[in-house]
């Protein structure tokens, strides 16, 4: 967030500045470049009406035009609902963004260099950006020529109709090392601006360049307002890469747009819902099928500025990516980024692995906007993958499935919506609702300012202790004596991996703190499990037991650790040779491990 602030800051005060150092105020130029019939002129339909324009207003319903744009003044005013404005109101009106980004989009969009990019090539976006135009054109061309027929029946063989290859721009590279290079340099582009757009690769020699995408299916990639940016081409057939993108250019950076939103913002806005896949095709099956409130992320994580364009649209979506590891990891991502911005969200699994493109192929847009609409919500995903792989019948279990839930719980900064979900995490895990908000309370400060929660709260599996264990615990609970000597020895090292280990800590630490040790204090500083384990130490019965043998549980304890150690390094060091490991590391083994040995025997 604090990044994105300072590039507002800069452009505002660049604004400013270039205001008084060349004459033009930025602000003004781009207010001229948009012009004000031109800009609305592309969302309304405008008649003209003596010096005005006139149409229905994009803002409220109706039926007779009440929508008027001065051309003379720049300003525009709708008398049926009031709103009215420059042109910059007008694009922060209709896309719903702030002044900079308005004023960034819209210098970027009719071509007036942002101030920052100054002075280096003047221009450059705008070169760039008809570059991009030309190259689609040159694409779609040959896709219709006979050098394109392969790809046509490529593009009819996986369902792609005529309709959505011209509504999409789609089109194909032809397979040569310089078609649209020669092409590009003969309307006048250098060899540089052809390499800065990504669309030819310098040569290894380092001299000249060629053809980034040949032989290969192209799928423009335009920004949000309408516009060719970069590319993505598919190879016909199987083959790798089987995507080739756009490298990132001036023009185009995969983090901050979406394949296919300038063709669904409309639909979007109007579901007030949108749908996010990981794919072009799946983009351009749904395109067909006629779901339309769809965008595709360049096979690219999901970053805070696709949710800041997403939220101009709509705050609510559904993931519906693979059903694979990469895609689950990417939703994952995606739900995070998405959450941080507001999002009420759904994540879509397809049944048997599918992806959109091949669902809305096999099943229909009915089938398939049925599965979206009752996809799981977002909490009801997070907790059913939290259990997944597990056997939620388990405390362990539980409690492991609450420390993956509750991460990702720490930033919802609803109440009502997290309210609603310890509620459903208690339901479905079989939890005292109350545990788990106390849990929630424990972990959250830490998780929030992004560091691990504090000791785990998952409960040891259930091993027993040992005789010396319980020996020990029985004289720490029944001798003050006992209970100061060990306090000064024992070290945390020592203790950590026993069964025990966890009560005994707390009950030096106890000791230590200068508290009084009673079996009820501690009771309530332990989980269930060790409160049981406590208890039976106390209640045991150990004959001849006295104070003085403590020492010698300690030591039993002691060397019950060391030969544990031991038999851990000797599987290392068998599983090191077998693999043929390094030999400095099979060397320290070794070592440590005769080091253990000898601290046995002089115990
Ligand atoms: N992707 C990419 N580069 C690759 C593979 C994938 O950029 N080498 C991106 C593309 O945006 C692609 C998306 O990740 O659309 C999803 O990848 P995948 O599921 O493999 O592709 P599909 O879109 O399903 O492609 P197809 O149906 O043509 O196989
Ligand atoms: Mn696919």
């Amino acid at each position: 967030m604090g990044s994105l602030f300072v590039v507002k800051v800069n452009i505002a005060r660049g604004a400013n500045l270039v205001g008084g150092s060349s004459g033009g105020d930025f602000v003004q130029e781009v207010r001229a470049a948009a012009g004000i019939d031109r800009l609305i002129g592309e969302y309304v339909s405008l008649k003209t009406s003596g010096r005005k324009l006139k149409g229905l207003c994009p803002f409220h319903d109706e039926k007779t035009p009440s929508f008027t744009v001065d051309p003379e003044k720049g300003l525009f005013y709708c008398f049926g609902c009031q709103v009215g404005g420059d042109v910059f109101k007008f694009y922060m009106l209709h896309e719903n963004a702030q002044f900079p980004d308005a004023l960034r989009e819209l210098a970027q969009r009719f071509g007036v260099p942002i101030p920052q990019h100054r002075g280096g090539s003047s221009g450059e976006q705008t070169r760039l950006r008809e570059m991009h135009r030309e190259a689609a054109a040159f694409f779609r061309s040959s896709l219709a020529s006979g050098a394109g027929a392969t790809a046509s029946r490529y593009l009819a063989r996986r369902g792609l109709d005529t309709d959505t290859v011209q509504h999409l721009k789609i089109g194909y590279a032809p397979d040569s090392w310089d078609a649209l290079k020669s092409r590009l340099r003969q309307a006048g582009y250098r060899e540089e601006e052809l390499l800065k757009a990504g669309l030819t690769v310098p040569r290894k020699d380092g001299r000249g360049s060629y053809d980034r995408f040949r032989d290969r299916l192209m799928f423009p990639i335009e920004q949000a307002g309408g516009g060719v940016i970069g590319f993505g081409g598919r190879i016909l057939g199987e083959g790798e890469p089987k995507y080739l993108n756009s490298p990132e250019t001036p023009l185009f950076q995969k983090g901050r747009h979406f394949y296919g939103l300038s063709w669904s913002r409309d639909a979007i806005r109007e579901a007030d819902r949108v749908i996010i896949v990981e794919g072009y095709t799946d983009f351009a099956s749904l395109w067909q099928a006629g779901v339309r409130n769809v965008v595709a992320v360049l096979g690219t994580s999901f970053t805070p500025e696709h949710a800041r364009l997403l939220a101009r649209y709509t705050h609510r979506a559904v993931i519906n990516f693979d059903a694979d590891r990469a895609g689950r990891s990417a939703a994952d991502r995606a739900v995070t980024v998405l959450m941080e911005h507001d999002f009420e969200l759904r994540v879509l699994e397809l049944p048997d692995g599918q992806d959109p493109d091949g669902h809305v192929r096999a099943a229909g847009a009915e089938a398939y906007l049925k599965l979206a609409a009752g996809a799981p919500s977002f909490i009801e995903y997070v907790i059913s993958s939290a259990c997944a792989g597990r056997d939620i019948t388990t405390p362990e279990a539980k409690a492991q499935a609450v420390a993956d839930i509750l991460p990702r719980l720490a930033d919802l900064n609803n109440r009502v919506l997290l309210a609603a979900a310890m509620a459903r995490i208690a339901q479905r895990l079989d939890l005292k609702e109350a545990d788990l908000r106390a849990e929630f309370r424990r972990v959250a400060p830490a998780l929030r300012r992004g560091e691990a929660p504090p000791a785990p709260a998952r409960p040891r599996p259930a091993r027993n202790c040992s005789l010396a264990e319980r020996q020990l615990m029985h004289l720490l609970l029944t001798c003050s004596d006992v209970r100061r000597e060990v306090a000064g020895t024992a070290r945390e090292e020592e203790l950590r991996d026993l069964p025990a280990g966890h009560i005994i800590m707390v009950l030096l630490d106890q000791e230590r703190a200068g508290h009084e040790v009673t079996v009820e204090g501690l009771q309530a500083l332990l989980e269930k499990e060790d409160q049981a384990r406590l208890l039976a130490a106390v209640m045991e019965d150990f004959p001849g037991l006295v104070a003085a043998d403590w020492k010698e549980s300690w030591h039993i304890i002691q060397k019950e650790n060391l030969e544990k150690e031991s038999r851990i390094l000797q599987r290392q060091l068998t599983q090191s040779m077998e693999e043929g490991g390094d030999t400095t590391d099979v060397e320290r083994l070794l070592r440590r491990k005769l080091e253990v040995r000898r601290l046995i025997e002089t115990l």
